[in-house]
């Protein structure tokens, strides 16, 4: 049985078709302040918005500016806010990156990828034979990472922040606590997840009805082992999740289940401060993460090889356009695949894969009118884990003073290692699984086996994840990111590119349709509206097509050229929200 949609869910509903001033008290304490605030999916963004996944995150953010909060202080109360209303990738117990840029263009990435274990080895999720175990790798407790999420956003917090963190935790231990109705993107996002989830009985306990079929559109869910997790971090800040009582709980529970996980591993976990990469494209600065992501060497690798081409003279989402894409991502992945890896554990050739000349030689290899097999490229590779369907989230937010965040974070797969540890309501990451985990063995359907990523103690496994903000002339231009495994550059590369070589707005450049080659499998990835016509085209130039309905998932804050204000365009895709204040401080 459906329930009924209550008045709740049918007022947020209408986000979707005008405007939304909702009024947020009893906010922090303060039960007499009124705070005004809009939620839609696109609005004027001058004076600082939020947008992400989901609305009821959305609006906490957007609460927090409208108490004068800056954008960092938002993106705490965001982040946490997505871990109680978007479970499946919002999080406490996995990891992710945040890159800020200050209104006077200082930029800063905070790093909070998760790490292996020290128990962890290069061999962990091989079975006697040398094959991959494809159990162990992605459920229970042996893939999961020691979480980054708490430490990253308190790093960010100490070093951006100028609201007390216990202002920005308290509202979605609220959340959580008092519970809210399911709408239908998390209804089905749990229905998809129901059968794996329901092996794990807190799990069950929180995301499914009594009688074992998962909570439906309309259902409250309250997660209270959630909100006293969050009660915690409120009070006592990140000592409680990596040394105190929830540390604990989540290593007893390890423990009990075959994990290896320690209080030492949590004890030890740092969330780093990282220089920003940049590169320079049409005349703007593109700012993206250094390893241990690969996402902003993979952007601004393929943007320095585009930088040769005329992709504005071939039109936005052209065949030719898009094979050009496609032909640089390849090239890019490869690189990705040789080299990249956590840099505390390697040496990454940044200055030489990001220079001119190599972007010289890649272009040198590209035709126009025909897609190089990878093979080609790629013969000391032997042909590089299959893309996971997986879920990862990203959130962009400016205030109003003009610094801007690009925030994305995961569990890896959708609700990561479909586990929630015992007595914290948190989900926990299966991100051991983004390791290079058969050594040596790299394959034509997509696994990677280099040397680069593979597992060891204590270090960061290699991600796709792609915060990016892009500035003109010392303005800021363009805040993005998404989910999408290893496709995230490759949307990313779309908006971008949408936005610096075809003039597009924020939103157009949010609609247009994405492709991704990852070098392998090596097909070319379309988006369904992607015509047929240019599909055809694409195909006479060598491309194996393979039709995804939806690629990534980007919530964008840009100029709009047309009026040059700053915009916010929550991507349509699965949901998505804006919200800004109304009356801000
Ligand atoms: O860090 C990474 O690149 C992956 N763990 C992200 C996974 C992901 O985006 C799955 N997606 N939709």
């Amino acid at each position: 049985m459906t329930p009924r949609p209550s008045p709740t869910r049918a007022l947020l509903s209408l986000r979707l078709l005008a405007p939304l001033a909702v009024v947020a008290a009893l906010f922090g304490g303060c039960a007499t302040e009124t705070i005004r605030v809009v939620v839609d999916t696109d609005l004027d963004a001058e004076a600082g918005a939020v947008v992400c996944v989901e609305p009821h995150a959305a609006r906490i953010g957007a609460t927090v500016l409208a108490r004068g909060g800056n954008a960092v202080d938002a993106a705490v109360a965001t982040a946490f806010a997505l871990a109680v209303t978007w479970p499946e990738a919002g999080n406490l117990g996995g990891g992710g990156f945040l890159l800020h840029r200050a209104a006077d263009g200082d930029a800063t990435f905070v790093d909070y990828r998760e790490t292996a274990p020290a128990a962890a080895t290069p061999d962990l999720f091989l079975r006697p034979d040398g094959t991959v175990d494809p159990i162990r790798v992605r459920l229970g407790y042996l893939p999961v990472g020691v979480p980054g999420t708490v430490a990253g956003l308190a790093a960010a917090h100490q070093r951006f922040g100028s609201r007390p963190w216990a202002e920005l935790v308290a509202p979605a231990r609220r959340l959580a606590e008092d519970g809210f109705l399911v709408d239908a993107p998390l209804a089905e996002s749990i229905a998809r997840a129901a059968a794996e989830l329901s092996r794990c009985d807190e799990a069950s306990r929180v995301f499914l009805r009594p009688d074992g079929t998962p909570l439906g559109a309309g259902d409250r869910l309250v997660q209270s082992d959630l909100a006293a997790t969050l009660a915690l971090v409120e009070e006592e800040g990140p000592r409680a999740f990596y040394e105190g009582e929830i540390a604990r709980r989540i290593v007893d529970d390890a423990s009990s289940r075959g994990g290896i996980l320690t209080r030492s591993d949590l004890a030890s976990y740092r969330a780093v401060l990282r220089e920003p990469l940049r590169g320079e494209y049409r005349g703007a600065t593109v700012i993206a993460g250094p390893p241990p992501t690969s996402g902003g060497c993979v952007l601004v690798e393929s943007l320095n090889q585009l930088e040769g081409f005329d992709p504005a003279g071939l039109g936005v989402g052209s065949a030719a356009e898009l094979h050009l894409l496609g032909e640089v991502l390849r090239r890019s992945f490869l690189d990705r695949a040789r080299w990249l890896g956590d840099p505390e554990f390697v040496s990454n050739p940044l200055e030489r894969l990001l220079g001119e000349a190599h972007a010289a030689s890649l272009r040198a290899g590209i035709d126009p009118s025909r897609a190089t097999p990878s093979d080609v490229l790629a013969a000391d590779l032997d042909g590089t884990l299959p893309p996971a369907e997986g879920s990862t989230t990203h959130f962009s937010i400016v205030d109003r003073h003009g610094n801007a965040v690009a925030n994305t974070y995961t569990l890896e797969e959708s609700w990561g290692a479909k586990i929630v540890a015992r007595g914290t309501g948190i989900v926990l990451n299966n991100e051991m699984h983004d390791f290079n985990v058969q050594p040596g063995r790299s394959t034509r359907a997509g696994r990677i086996g280099t040397a680069p990523n593979e597992i060891a103690p204590g270090k960061r496994m290699l991600s796709s994840m792609c915060p990016t903000i892009v500035e003109r002339d010392g303005r800021l231009l363009l805040v993005t990111g998404s989910p999408g495994g290893r496709s995230i550059p490759s949307t990313v590369l779309r908006v971008v590119t949408a936005v610096l070589d075809h003039g597009l707005s924020p939103r157009d450049a949010v609609e247009s349709s994405r492709v991704h080659h990852g070098l392998y499998p090596d097909r070319l990835d379309v988006e369904a509206t992607v015509p047929p016509e240019v599909r055809a085209s694409l195909a006479a130039r060598g491309h194996a097509l393979r039709e995804r309905d939806r690629q990534g998932d980007a919530h964008t804050i840009g100029v709009d050229p047309a009026t040059g204000r700053l915009v916010a365009a929550a991507d349509r895709r699965r949901s998505g929200a804006a919200a800004r204040p109304v009356d801000p401080r």
